[in-house]
């Protein structure tokens, strides 16, 4: 059966853990060509090794989504290596907890811990988004998909901030998938549920059970299983889709 990305240039920001990883991991195995970016530390390069061991092919890129400079020279990075970039997966993110808001309402939270959200959540992906419009136009299209949540769809209890961040995901990727449509590119996001990464740890000890009463399905999902979908939205295969917001929740935002 031939593979969903064969050929294609994809570049995954938070690919050095988490979804991202997942991500990386099953682009590489769909036969795409990866870079994978994140903050620097080990993360990336861990990432790259792991698909260089299954045979795949992939780089590792430092870059912090809020310097608009390294994100262009991420993107140029994806550009050189392999002559073109076909896919993005825009996923790096940060939850309330790390910019100190975790569980606080929206009058209790600084503006500073405000500001740091939008920085990461929001204007990082939009940074993102206009470096790989760009270079994807000079090749006649691409496929994006941005990393929104359920706090895109819904409202969630204190963690205003990252709600808010998470929708304008969603209506930045609705708003360019319009502008972007004539030049064949398309842009949706993913919006998952809660997934068991590092991320979710600390409100898993916190809360767990209280969280898993409220899913449906009455578990967390993997990292694989929004992997899985992030892949097929950035294939041919979905080539009607643009402007979506997709749930991959166990049923959470169905209730
Ligand atoms: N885990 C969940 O339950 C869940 C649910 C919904 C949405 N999400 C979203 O999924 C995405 C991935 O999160 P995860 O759960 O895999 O968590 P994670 O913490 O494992 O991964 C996040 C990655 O983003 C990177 N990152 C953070 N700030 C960055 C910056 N300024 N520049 C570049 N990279 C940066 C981190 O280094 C890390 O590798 C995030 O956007 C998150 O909001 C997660």
């Amino acid at each position: 059966m031939s593979r969903l990305l064969e050929g294609k240039s994809a570049l995954v920001t938070g690919g050095g853990s988490g979804i991202g990883r997942a991500t990386c991991l099953a682009m590489a195995r769909e036969g795409a060509r990866v870079t994978v970016a994140d903050l620097p530390g080990p993360g990336a390069q861990e990432t790259v090794d792991l698909i260089l061991a299954a045979g795949g092919t992939a780089h590792a890129v430092a870059a912090d989504v809020t310097d608009p400079a390294q994100v262009e020279a991420m993107v140029a990075s994806a550009v050189a290596a392999y002559g073109r970039l076909d896919c993005a997966h825009n996923n790096a993110g940060i939850a309330a907890m790390h910019v100190g808001a975790g569980g606080q309402r929206m009058c209790d939270i600084t503006q500073a811990a405000w500001d740091r959200m939008m920085a990461v959540n929001l204007t990082g992906v939009w940074l993102c988004m206009k470096h790989e419009i760009a270079a994807m136009e000079r090749t006649g299209g691409g496929s994006i998909v941005n990393t929104s949540s359920i706090a895109g769809l819904i409202g969630l209890p204190g963690s205003n901030a990252y709600v808010a961040a998470k929708h304008g995901v969603i209506g930045l990727t609705k708003a360019a998938a319009i502008d972007y449509a004539p030049a064949r590119i398309r842009i949706n996001a993913v919006c998952p549920g809660y997934v068991e990464t590092s991320m979710i740890r600390e409100a898993m000890t916190r809360r767990g059970d209280s969280i898993l009463s409220t899913v449906p399905m009455h578990r967390l999902g993997v990292p694989e299983e929004i992997a899985e979908a992030v892949v097929w939205m950035s294939s041919d295969r979905s080539g009607f889709m643009t402007g979506a917001a997709m749930p991959v929740d166990g049923g959470y935002t169905a209730t």
